[in-house]
């Protein structure tokens, strides 16, 4: 997982807790590091899920409910960051539909050994849309985050369930979206 993501992490923990709360998170989760986190470096996944339960255990919620709060908040700072994915829209449907063939391909082209999720689009009806999501880390509590920080972004509620399934073999995950205005 590249190191842009370790840092909005940290900027999570520490803008709602403090930063020696992030200090002890960091430490119990023993990840053997003496160096902070670089934005274009790559670290294992396995430090990203090290540090949701380290981050779990301290602040006694669930590893779901860090990885939903730690996606909205994430949201928020990646359309910060990149303004020019964000500004040609005001509505999450058409924006979320650029994810997977504008957005993660620029983010692969910009950052050596990303891997962003695969993402396929159903869209049936004007106020829905199903992402199927896969990916080998299964982050789906992060997903849903991201999910409701483009609705806070864009400032249209979003309705989702999610489905998992197996498709060819494969784990997946729909997203069925219902955006509420
Ligand atoms: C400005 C918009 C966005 C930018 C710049 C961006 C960028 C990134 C980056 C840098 C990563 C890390 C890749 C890695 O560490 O190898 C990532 C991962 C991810 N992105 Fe995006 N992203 C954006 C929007 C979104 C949105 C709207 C969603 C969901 C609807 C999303 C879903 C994900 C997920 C779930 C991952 C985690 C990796 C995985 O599941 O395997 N992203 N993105």
């Amino acid at each position: 997982m590249k190191g842009i993501i370790f840092n909005i992490l940290e900027q999570f923990v520490v803008e709602n807790f403090g930063e020696e709360t992030y200090d002890k998170i960091l430490k119990q989760a023993n990840l053997g590091m003496k160096e902070p986190f670089v934005s274009p470096g790559t670290y294992p996944d396995e430090h990203v899920f090290k540090l949701v339960v380290s981050a779990a255990n301290e602040l006694n919620i669930s590893a779901q409910d860090v990885l939903k709060s730690f996606g909205k908040f994430t949201f928020g700072k990646l359309a910060e960051k990149f303004p020019v994915f964000v500004d040609p829209y005001n509505h999450p449907k058409p924006f979320l539909m650029t994810v997977e063939s504008i957005i993660h391909v620029e983010v692969n082209k910009l950052y050596e050994g990303a891997y962003t999720p695969k993402f396929t689009y159903t869209n049936t009806e004007a106020n829905k849309l199903t992402i199927t999501y896969s990916s080998k880390r299964k982050l789906y509590d992060l997903m849903e985050g991201l999910i409701d920080g483009v609705g806070d972004y864009f400032k249209v509620p979003i309705r989702q369930s999610r489905k998992v399934y197996e498709k060819d073999g494969v784990e997946v995950c729909d997203f069925e979206l219902e955006f509420l205005n």
